[in-house]
């Protein structure tokens, strides 16, 4: 049956010129039959350099968002449009304006797990791969940084010239992991180099020996001279990294870390959208070009 469905797919992305994008969180098969896999930033960059008329993009909401702000002259598609962020929910562009209203001084720093209205009213943006790198980039005392407040402490922790004003949010699945998890998998893998998300629990980061986006954690499984790892986020990141690496092992701090959103999507439902052209990305042309101009900041630096 799935054989079936991905042959269907394949024959229809060709028809349709498309392409699909998955975010390492997706589950295998989605990960399998995607053209790109990767981070969040890393697959927006991805879509604003294919040639195809029709992105699918296997994430969550924001994600596919960035993209089709990126990518004006394609059309992006989302397999299932209700795949959101809970973390890029927890604030409004209300309440942005106010915050800034309250610190005049500050400059936003909003984290890319945010929806365009928020990058909007952002000066910049910036992932968990460069964060440390664009608060560092800022001529400014003042940080408002949103709406990761563990994202925004990891970066407070580097970057120590800078008062950061944090927003509450934060991931309801990274926040499961504990570091009682990861002391458990150090004693059963000693050997084991410990690689944990910045959007964990400054107590968890506490017992990382590397702080890592997604991305970062594919590029150091790969370099490194470890053969075992414990990785410390979403579980289907060992997925990735085990394809990835066949001949390294690779332990999940705990099998708790679950994105029930980044798991809504199935061959199924990238079958009926590429079928029905459903679940496009639309996003008001007054927004989409303030929230490109945070994001191409980001890129530059
Ligand atoms: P990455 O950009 O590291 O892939 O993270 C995205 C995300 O949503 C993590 O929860
Ligand atoms: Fe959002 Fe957390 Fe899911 Fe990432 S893992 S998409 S931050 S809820």
């Amino acid at each position: 049956m799935n054989q079936e469905i991905v042959q269907k797919i394949q024959n229809l992305k060709k028809e349709k010129n498309a392409v699909i994008l998955a975010h390492n969180y997706q589950i295998p098969e989605v990960q399998d039959i995607a053209n790109y896999h990767g981070d969040s930033l890393g697959l927006s960059i991805e879509a604003s350099k294919t040639n195809a008329d029709k992105i699918v993009f296997c994430g969550v909401h924001f994600m596919a968002e960035t993209a089709a702000i990126l990518c004006p002259d394609k059309t992006v598609i989302m397999p299932d449009p209700n795949a959101g962020c809970p973390m890029a929910d927890m604030i409004t562009a209300k309440a942005l304006k106010e915050l800034k209203a309250q610190n005049p001084n500050a400059k936003v720093v909003c984290y890319v797990n945010s929806t365009a209205e928020i990058k909007a009213e952002s000066d910049i943006c910036c992932t968990s791969a460069n964060a440390v790198r664009v608060c560092q980039s800022l001529d400014c005392k003042e940080i408002i940084f949103v709406p990761d407040k563990y994202l925004g402490h990891y970066a407070s922790t580097i970057v120590t010239d800078k008062k950061f004003i944090l927003w509450e949010g934060y991931c309801p699945t990274h926040v499961m992991i504990l570091p009682q998890h990861i002391k458990e998998a150090k004693e059963k893998y000693p050997k084991a180099a410990v690689m944990v998300h910045p959007e964990c629990r400054p107590e968890t980061i506490a017992e990382a020996d590397q702080v890592l986006s997604t991305g970062g954690m594919e590029k150091f499984a790969g370099e490194s001279d470890s053969r075992e790892f414990i990785v410390a986020t979403e579980i289907g990141m060992v997925y990735r990294l085990q394809k990835d690496n066949p001949n390294k092992k690779f332990y999940p701090a705990t099998k708790l870390a679950v994105c029930p959103n980044m798991k809504k999507i199935n061959l199924e439902k990238i079958l009926w959208c590429l079928q029905d052209n459903k679940g496009k990305i639309i996003i008001p042309q007054v927004i989409a070009q303030k929230a490109k101009s945070a994001i191409e900041k980001m890129i530059v630096i």
